[in-house]
């Protein structure tokens, strides 16, 4: 399966996904960034696959924007599209080109604290248990079918940089599974409840 990915920073999951499923289970074939100067396009050139950004000056509007990297992974071949820390909503138009084959990772349990600075909002909400979403992508903010959760108890936990430390394992764990089952196939929707995502 032809995989493009789009990230916005600094390309750990990128990473993750280059080390473990590329040339195995998967190709990626394409790194799309909104930020040129993003780390996420170094690695995917440093691995040699083709990166390239796509600025919003360079379009029109977001739409224009998405339809320029719709058309960019389509001609990759792209089959599979990852947002690996990519930080722009995508617009319908994108999404329909891609049907369930837009996946994202949060660094949250969903349905709590979509958005942005999830793990700030969990940290002020006072919860124990954080954890991270891989999801399908529809057109709302981190609202699409789970795919893959995972959790990790941090009961004192008090700052960002503490409980990321903690979400990085898991999050470079769960994407490239949840990558991994999309290629051999496995992901379907559960026919008495489409939001249920069976792997
Ligand atoms: C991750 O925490 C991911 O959950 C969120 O953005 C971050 C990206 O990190 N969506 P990286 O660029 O993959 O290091």
């Amino acid at each position: 399966m032809r995989v493009g990915v789009l990230a916005s920073g600094t390309g750990t999951n990128l990473q993750a996904l280059l080390d473990s499923v590329h040339g195995r289970e998967v190709e990626i074939v394409a790194v799309a960034s909104d930020k040129p100067q993003a780390q996420a396009l170094e690695r995917a050139r440093a691995a040699g696959v083709p990166a390239r950004a796509f600025p919003a000056g360079d379009h029109p509007g977001r739409d224009a924007r998405d339809a320029a990297i719709a058309d960019w992974l389509a001609a990759a071949g792209v089959e599979l599209v990852v947002l690996a820390g990519y930080m722009q909503l995508l617009g319908a138009g994108f999404l329909a080109r891609f049907p369930d084959r837009v996946l994202n990772v949060h660094p949250a349990l969903l349905p709590a604290f979509p958005g942005l600075d999830a793990i700030g909002q969990a940290l002020d909400y006072g919860v124990k248990v954080f954890g991270v979403t891989v999801h399908l992508v529809d057109e709302g903010v981190d609202t699409g079918p789970i795919v893959l959760q995972a959790a990790v108890e941090l009961p004192d936990a008090t700052g960002r940089d503490e409980v990321l430390a903690a979400l990085r394992p898991l999050e470079h764990r769960l994407l490239p599974e949840a990558v991994r089952r999309i290629a051999a196939g496995r992901l379907r929707r559960d026919p008495a409840n489409p939001r249920r995502v069976l792997t």
